[in-house]
């Protein structure tokens, strides 16, 4: 009796090692904003409910990013247990992985992956006697780039207009169907295996002292090996670009790095760079999901900066009025000044950045005008001519 009794404690301090191995790793969120992991799940496991959700966030919308494709059909199981792993954490029963319409390939693959699982019985009530439930429900998305944003995705699985919410609450307090929900990107979760078999020591070992593990790389097809590269964090953007990418096909002016808003790279700044998150943000860019897209030396800069006003304008879930309305009015300024003999102002397009950048509900809006602004401060001679004098 006693034993049984000192095995059931035990049994309950496993999810609490593990919880600290998570925290010894020092895991950063691989979707864009870098958020600890272990802090996510702490903060899910800590509220208190029958039902809890993990929601794995396989929505890829950053135009020139494909590293969750790669892991979703390469490494599937990778993935699914990273999701086991969270939900042993945190108390929660159900895992969705919410797939990219677009990927119809990633959706057979994850349903072929949870399959064998079931017929290995690792997944349903009690499995293999751990007391531990788990199932998984698999999402073809509609694509929206804004049912990335882990809110608007959850009110997109509802069945609602993907909208996205105000926080706090957050999703670990009032998620999926309001009931306490991690929501984490493909790249994040597949490193929870590798952390749990080999330590969080061993995890933090690699990399950076704040940016720990590895990274997944997507380079488009400007590079001479364009494809997914995985890199120790810290490597030096250079070593990317000419060791793995095999440098560029031609010349090239700069780079969008972390998708539609992370931040625009000019080439002068490479040697300046180690691909983590806090080198880019000293420099005043963002690592983001870390997707390499190239602007060619011949493409003019404005017609970039107009596609990216266009862009939000037209994925904006129009909730907040700077990103509704200060995207559009963008994108028309830009319009006329490029097909015109239109000259913008300055201190019009300066205090629509920091109406956007501050007062914008989710990073949409609020992260639109950090490639923008690096674009004023790096190509200046470039863009001036479509401004007044
Ligand atoms: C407009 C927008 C689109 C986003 N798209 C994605 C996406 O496709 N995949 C993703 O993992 N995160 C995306 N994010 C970030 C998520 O909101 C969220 O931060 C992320 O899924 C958290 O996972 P992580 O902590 O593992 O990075 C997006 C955010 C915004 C504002
Ligand atoms: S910033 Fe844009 S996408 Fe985000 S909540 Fe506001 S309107 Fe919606």
């Amino acid at each position: 009796m006693s034993i049984i009794k000192y095995s059931r404690k035990f049994s309950q301090q496993i999810p609490l090692l593990c919880l600290a191995e998570l925290k010894d790793s020092g895991l950063r969120g691989r979707g864009g904003a870098g958020f600890s992991m272990a802090f996510k799940l702490e903060s899910c496991r800590n509220v208190e409910d029958v039902m809890k959700f993990i929601v794995c966030n396989a929505d890829e919308g950053d135009p020139g990013a494909f590293s969750d494709r790669y892991l979703l059909e390469q490494r599937p199981h990778a993935l699914l247990m990273g999701m086991m792993i969270a939900g042993y954490l945190t108390g929660a029963s159900v895992g969705v992985v919410y797939i990219r319409g677009e990927y119809p390939e990633s959706v057979t693959i994850i349903s072929d992956a949870i399959a064998l699982l079931h017929d290995k019985k690792f997944l349903g009530k009690n499995i293999l006697g751990s007391n531990f439930n788990f199932d998984f429900k698999v999402i073809k998305a509609q694509g929206a780039y804004i049912c990335g944003e882990e809110t608007a995705l959850l009110s997109s699985i509802e069945g609602q207009r993907p909208e996205v919410r105000v926080r706090p609450p957050y999703p670990t307090q009032k998620g999926l169907f309001n009931k306490p929900t991690v929501v984490n990107n493909v790249e994040t979760l597949a490193n929870l295996p590798f952390i749990m078999q080999q330590g969080g020591k061993k995890f933090a070992s690699i990399g950076t002292a704040k940016s720990t593990g590895t990274k997944l790389i997507s380079l488009d097809g400007h590079f001479n090996r364009p494809g997914i590269y995985e890199a120790d964090m810290g490597t030096p953007l250079r070593a990317v670009i000419d060791e793995l990418g095999g440098g560029f096909k031609h010349p090239i002016k700069a780079m969008h790095i972390g998708g539609p808003l992370g931040g625009l790279v000019p080439i002068s700044k490479i040697d300046n760079l180690t691909v983590d998150f806090d080198s880019f943000a000293k420099e005043g860019f963002l690592l983001g999901h870390a997707s390499i897209v190239c602007i060619p030396e011949d493409y003019p800069l404005i017609d970039y900066i107009e596609h990216l006003f266009r862009f939000t304008s037209h994925e904006s879930c129009g909730k907040c009025f700077p990103c509704r309305l200060g995207s559009t009015r963008g994108y028309e300024m830009i319009d006329k000044a490029r097909n015109s003999d239109y000259k913008m102002d300055r201190q019009l397009m300066d205090d629509l950045l920091e109406t956007l950048e501050t007062g914008s509900l989710c990073a949409l809006g609020g992260g639109l005008p950090l490639p923008v602004k690096n674009a004023l401060k790096y190509f200046d001679s470039e863009l001036s001519p479509y401004f007044k004098k």
